[in-house]
């Protein structure tokens, strides 16, 4: 029993929280209640009503019909994508930039992952991303940012999407950075929404004795949270009308590529709603999710669903049948966002499970365990479930080395150093297709590194008579331009 009594005020949040805990079968999450201390009883109840558990108990009620499920294999065909440089190329990338131009597009970056894989202790955003200046990933991100606004005259928003685990952190990394020198006003963040996680008897855990344990809802996530957060009508009163979708981890995306806007708005192509980017897989196994078609809808497998037969599949010149990888960049509408996230008519995304270790606090020993195996259910929502909710939705075919170099593991593929390597090969072949001459050699390998900030070239057109290109790069050099 608690030494001080609780007031009159817990005492019936707490009568009120147990009636509606109990009414779901969970009631034991209040058990300890009567030890605590009248701050951690407050904290607890705090949580529970910010969890909302009677609506997650719903959702993890009905996750057996909501959950995602393999269509039959028969159904699933690859999905038909643009290839690169399509003949309208130049018309398109003009409807982009004009689109951008007049503010009517915003960028959003999903940054609420935990970066676990990658061992780093902080935001993924505050990771040192660029090969030479170890400038971190937000910075870069920020730098295109502003190269488009100068570009524009004006200045775009940039919406960021956080989860409760690193919102504060965030905000402070963007802080002692000073926005990156951008306008803080035109910064938006927001945290996504958390599910709380469940052992195998369906029953939500303690992580402390002031929380219940809870995952973030996954970056599907993002269209709710776009809304709960008040960014959807924020962008209707700014006057945005498409959203560049992209993910933390990916240094080289092109925050806001006029030529995939422009075919995003292409009404022979697209119904502009929601739009996205491919590279061909290097091998089957390669860990991206891949465009598929069902039933003539455009949607996309996750890597760890699709069925290995599939996976293995070739067409008669050996090529993979299923060969279109996500890269996890889309441009969606503020309309289609609107839509589906509208109220009663809110189209849910389905659920996607996976078991985790989940540290669960005892209450009977005052400790919290840290298990060896997975004890517990974690639900996610996909961005990519949504692709089938859009009218007519186009996949582009980009490049790996111009737009693909994701940090995600701490070595090896997918790590800071595969990326930079993809990061100076970028910038050896812009500098070379701007006319200028880069060191080879016989085998055609770089014998020099070049970082090219976002702020120097947008793309190699703007390398042709920027001042910051040195007249000779010489073999061993090692130049951030
Ligand atoms: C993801 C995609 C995969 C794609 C690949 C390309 C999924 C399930 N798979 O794989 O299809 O081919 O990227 O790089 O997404 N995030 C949140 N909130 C969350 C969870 C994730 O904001 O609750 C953000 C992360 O910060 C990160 C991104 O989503 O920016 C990717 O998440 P992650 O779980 O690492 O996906 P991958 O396995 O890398």
């Amino acid at each position: 029993m608690s030494d001080t009594p609780f007031s009159a005020e817990i005492m019936e949040r707490l009568a009120e929280t147990r009636r509606v805990l109990e009414s779901i079968d969970q009631a034991h999450l209040l058990d300890h209640a009567e030890d605590c201390s009248a701050e951690s009883i407050e904290a607890l109840l705090d949580h529970c009503e910010e969890i909302d558990l009677a609506a997650a108990h719903r959702i993890m009620r009905d996750a057996a019909e909501t959950e995602f499920k393999a269509p039959p294999l028969d159904s699933i065909r690859p999905a038909a994508s643009i290839p690169r440089h399509p003949e309208d190329e130049d018309a398109l990338r003009e409807i982009g930039q004009k689109l951008i131009d007049e503010g009517k597009v915003a960028a959003f970056t999903v940054a609420g992952g935990q970066g676990t894989r990658l061992g780093w202790n902080g935001p993924k955003g505050s990771f040192p991303a660029a090969p030479l200046t170890g400038k971190p990933l937000f910075r870069l991100f920020a730098e295109q940012i502003l190269a488009a606004n100068r570009r524009a005259e004006r200045r775009i928003p940039w919406y960021i999407m956080t989860s409760p685990i690193n919102d504060a952190e965030t905000r402070a990394f963007f802080r002692d950075n000073n926005y990156f020198g951008l306008e803080r006003t035109d910064i938006f963040m927001f945290p996504q929404g958390v599910l709380p996680s469940y052992d195998d008897d369906g029953r939500f855990m303690l992580a402390s004795p002031e929380m219940i344990a809870v995952n973030p809802d996954g970056h599907g996530g993002s269209l709710r949270a776009l809304r709960k957060s008040g960014a959807v009508e924020h962008m209707k009163s700014r006057g945005i009308e498409q959203i560049s979708y992209f993910q933390v981890d990916n240094p080289s995306v092109r925050a806001l590529d006029p030529l995939f806007l422009g075919l995003h708005l292409d009404p022979e192509r697209s119904s502009g709603e929601m739009s996205s980017k491919m590279i061909p897989k290097t091998s089957p196994e390669e860990k991206v999710g891949v465009f598929c078609s069902i039933d003539d809808r455009t949607c996309v497998i996750e890597y760890s669903d699709l069925p290995e037969e599939l996976a293995q599949a070739t067409d008669d010149t050996g090529k993979l049948r299923f060969i279109a990888g996500s890269i996890a960049i889309h441009a969606l509408s503020v309309d289609f966002v609107d839509r589906i996230t509208d109220g009663h008519n809110a189209q849910g995304l389905p659920l996607h499970k996976a078991r985790k270790k989940v540290p669960r606090y005892l209450p009977d020993e005052g400790r919290t365990d840290s298990p060896e195996t997975p004890n517990a259910t974690k639900l996610e929502m996909f961005i990519f479930d949504a692709i089938p909710l859009a009218g007519r939705s186009l996949v582009y075919e980009t490049d790996r080395v111009e737009e693909f170099a994701p940090i995600k593991n701490s070595e090896g593929v997918d790590s800071p150093g595969s990326s930079h390597e993809l990061q100076f090969e970028r910038a050896a072949r812009w500098i070379e297709s701007s006319g200028h001459e880069f060191p080879r050699d016989a085998d055609g390998r770089r014998l020099a590194n070049v970082e090219i900030s976002a702020l120097t070239a947008m793309d190699p057109a703007d390398l042709k008579s920027s001042p910051e290109v040195p007249d000779t790069i010489s073999p061993g050099d090692q130049l951030a331009i």
